[in-house]
């Protein structure tokens, strides 16, 4: 596994690779788990035995707000290659700030309509740094495939937006959120909870899957929503961002399930946003 640090050297390093099979790209912001390394497999069996696999650690400025956890998002670049080397990656890219945004950077990837609810409305400006960066991680690395996680569903949706309308000849896949054995999505900011939060932190999942049961089985839309968040409240989440049910492609809040739907929610526990979405199909 090469790790780069500079654009010359990942041109570089890239240079004989391209041509020579499929290349994937798995963009992360590190402190890395088994979901990421579920991506990082679903990579490698992609491209396939003449093909290579590149990861991107980078924990972008941009897409924190002022009162988030920027300085205390967890970074274990040693321990995240050690991973990486193991699970047969090629490329480590692991630019520093000034790399990606050096002095004068001035553009601003600005998706609309699906970007603007749910997280987009709770993280004014997320959005616009998670398009930002991961349009220079696409043009930096020219990936023929990247994959991404659906438990950052309206992320992933965001992404695929983005890529059909700048025209980028790259496959955008999303892999199905991985869980714990007790259900609880796998995230890097899961590392925050305290003994008696994590086991708290399982009502999300709880509190959508069961939701998403009733709604499919033909109670009102609103009153499943209104338990959910009944239940998040009586297991100590709040503030409450949302927990609403969308259209799976669209995200355009749902009152009836007449189509493929996605039922997404958003809260804090302690000082942990946690966020989880299940599909719910009509019959
Ligand atoms: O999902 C993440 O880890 C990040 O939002 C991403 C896509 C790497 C962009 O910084």
């Amino acid at each position: 596994m090469q790790t780069l640090y500079d654009l010359p050297g990942l041109r570089a390093a890239l240079e004989p690779m391209r041509g020579a099979g499929k290349l994937a790209l798995v963009p992360t912001m590190g402190a890395l788990h088994d979901g990421h390394m579920a991506l990082v497999e679903e990579a490698r069996r992609r491209v396939g035995p003449g093909g290579h696999v590149a990861v991107s650690i980078f924990v972008n400025p941009r897409q924190f707000g002022p009162n988030e956890d920027l300085a205390a998002y967890p970074r274990r670049e040693a321990a995240d290659a050690r991973m990486l080397l193991a699970a047969g990656v090629d490329i480590l890219w692991m630019p520093t700030a000034a790399v990606m945004y050096p002095a004068g950077f001035a553009t601003n990837i600005a998706v609309g309509g699906i970007s603007q609810g749910l997280d987009g409305a709770a993280r004014p400006g997320h959005f616009d740094g998670v398009a930002t960066v991961v349009t220079k991680l696409l043009n930096q690395v020219r990936p023929d495939v990247a994959i991404f996680g659906e438990k950052d569903y309206q992320q992933l949706a965001v992404i695929r937006r983005l890529v059909a309308d700048l025209d980028m000849a790259i496959e955008i896949v999303g892999m199905p959120t991985q869980r714990a054995q007790d259900g609880l999505a796998l995230s890097s900011r899961n590392a925050y909870l305290t003994d008696e939060e994590r086991k708290a932190a399982l009502a999300l999942p709880r509190a959508l899957g069961e939701a998403a049961r009733q709604i499919e089985k033909g109670a009102s839309v609103e009153a499943a929503l209104a338990k959910a968040v009944a239940t998040l409240a009586n297991h100590g989440f709040g503030p409450i961002d949302y927990v609403t049910l969308c259209d799976a492609a669209t995200l355009e809040p749902m009152t009836v399930l007449d189509r493929p739907a996605r039922l997404l929610g958003a809260a804090k526990l302690g000082t942990t946003r946690l966020i989880d979405n299940i599909a719910v199909d009509p019959a």
